[in-house]
């Protein structure tokens, strides 16, 4: 009998795994919960069902309603919402970790208290304030610094020095607005280095890592501009980065394997899901950035179009009760070809307002991408009309066996999508990636 398989989530992150569910033998049925509808999952569901992620009852309803055996949450709204652990009382094996759980991604505070109380490697020096009581004077000795603020900000929240405000007077204001609407502020080093992103599938204590990525959170060519959720990103065919050995990796496995290591002992809860690693790589060595309770979107996209290993088997693994070590028995294999994504968005994304340009319809229309593929995240559409929302519009996938052929059929790609909308041309170009290995080569020597 065909498996009956549950997404929740509506990205183009999502549009990946209902992919990767899809392909999985046998062929299982997919049922997809989405608070604003996804055409590119729609199509590949059998049912879908439009709610909002804070609707517990809804979701583990339509779950039950179509017999489903499997979950795989695919956002972190969702899971801080509780969505995995509702499915778990409703004796629904889930993808996805819980609340608990989560509070890796959704409390910065959280996370670095827990690196330093057990002393796991990777954490740069930070303080966590509650309220304004001694700010100035850490400040005072500990700029140049970055204000991150807890909870969910899509990769928008942490105000970096030199970039965001330069003077302890402008980082005061900064906190005290933080503290106004959020719980905690943490204060933290401010690093230099190479960001990459590492997605592990993770069953209790097991963390097998995926291909590493690295990402492009800035709106502009060069690196210039906002950060933004991701212009897009790349992956190499040796499952390396052209700036990362393959000794920094395991180090990243390993702080991510002490990470859910210590979230246990102090909580008790076992993580089961993908955990995601921001790390940068700086010259003193391999230092964590943030926790992500899912994958990264839009590396999912890169990871997932290089799966061998069948999706479902993984997943199943990862929900085995308990920690009996499914998820090390199975061989895990990725095809060693580069990937490039570029995110095709509407063009006054991520602008601050005095730079908008008049647009003059929000409709766009797809032709064929050739030999990229398309992954829908934030449009409207309406029978055979796709319009462009304040969000990343599409995602265009190029893969190849390096990363010239993969980037020129990703940009090739990006022309299929035809309206007001932007990418970032560069991303997985010779020339920005050589950049990024001068920038850590000079960083190692100035050491
Ligand atoms: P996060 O949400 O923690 O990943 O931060 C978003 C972005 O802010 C990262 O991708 C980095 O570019 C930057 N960032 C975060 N933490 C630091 C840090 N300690 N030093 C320098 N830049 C940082
Ligand atoms: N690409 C960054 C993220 O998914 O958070």
């Amino acid at each position: 009998m065909n498996e009956n398989v549950l997404l929740v989530g509506n990205s183009a992150r999502g549009h990946a795994i209902a992919e990767a569910i899809i392909r999985s033998k046998p062929t299982p049925v997919l049922f997809a919960y989405m608070k604003a509808n996804n055409p590119g999952i729609a199509a590949l569901a059998d049912k879908v069902q439009i709610g909002g992620y804070d609707d517990l009852k809804k979701i583990t309803g339509f779950a039950r309603s179509q017999g489903a055996s499997l979950a795989v949450i695919d956002s972190e709204e969702p899971l801080k919402n509780g969505v995995a652990d509702a499915l778990e009382i409703a004796r629904i094996p889930v993808v996805g970790p819980g609340q608990l759980e989560t509070q890796l991604e959704t409390s910065k505070a959280f996370t670095r208290e827990l690196m330093k109380q057990y002393n796991v490697a990777g954490s740069p020096k930070s303080k966590t304030f509650r309220t304004m009581d001694g700010i100035e004077e850490y400040l005072k000795e500990n700029m140049p610094c970055v204000l991150k603020p807890d909870g969910l900000t899509g990769g928008k929240g942490v105000m970096v020095q030199g970039e965001h405000f330069n003077t302890v007077d402008e980082a005061l204001g900064i906190c005290l607005d933080i503290l106004t609407h959020r719980p905690t502020v943490v204060i933290e080093e401010k690093l230099e280095g190479e960001e990459f992103s590492l997605q592990c599938f993770c069953s209790g204590l097991i963390v097998v890592p995926m291909p590493p990525v690295q990402d492009h959170k800035r709106r502009l060519i060069g690196d210039q501009g906002l950060n933004t959720g991701s212009m897009g990103s790349y992956s190499c065919p040796d499952h390396l980065l052209p700036f990362l050995t393959q000794d920094d990796l395991n180090q990243a496995v390993d702080i991510l394997e002490q990470i859910v290591l210590v979230l246990y002992l102090e909580t008790g809860g076992y993580y089961r899901g993908i955990i995601y690693g921001g790390f940068m790589l700086t010259a003193p060595g391999l230092k964590l950035l943030e926790i992500n309770a899912r994958f990264g979107d839009p590396e999912a996209i890169n990871v997932l179009s290089l799966l061998e290993t069948d999706f479902l088997d993984i997943c199943r693994s990862i929900t085995c009760p308990r920690n009996y070590g499914k998820l090390n028995q199975l061989d895990i294999r990725f095809k060693p070809l580069a990937t490039v994504v570029k995110y095709v968005v509407p063009v006054n994304y991520g602008l601050p307002k005095n730079q908008y340009v008049q647009t003059a319809s929000d409709v766009i229309q797809l032709d064929n991408p050739g030999e990229a593929r398309l992954y829908y995240s934030s449009v409207a559409s309406k029978r055979t009309v796709i319009r462009l929302t304040s969000s990343r519009a599409v995602a265009v996938l190029g893969t190849g066996s390096d990363l010239a052929e993969a980037e020129r059929i990703a940009e090739q790609g990006t022309r299929a999508v035809i309206g007001a909308v932007d990418h970032r041309s560069d991303i997985g170009t010779a020339a920005l990636i050589a950049k990024r290995v001068r920038h850590m080569e000079k960083l190692k020597k100035t050491k």
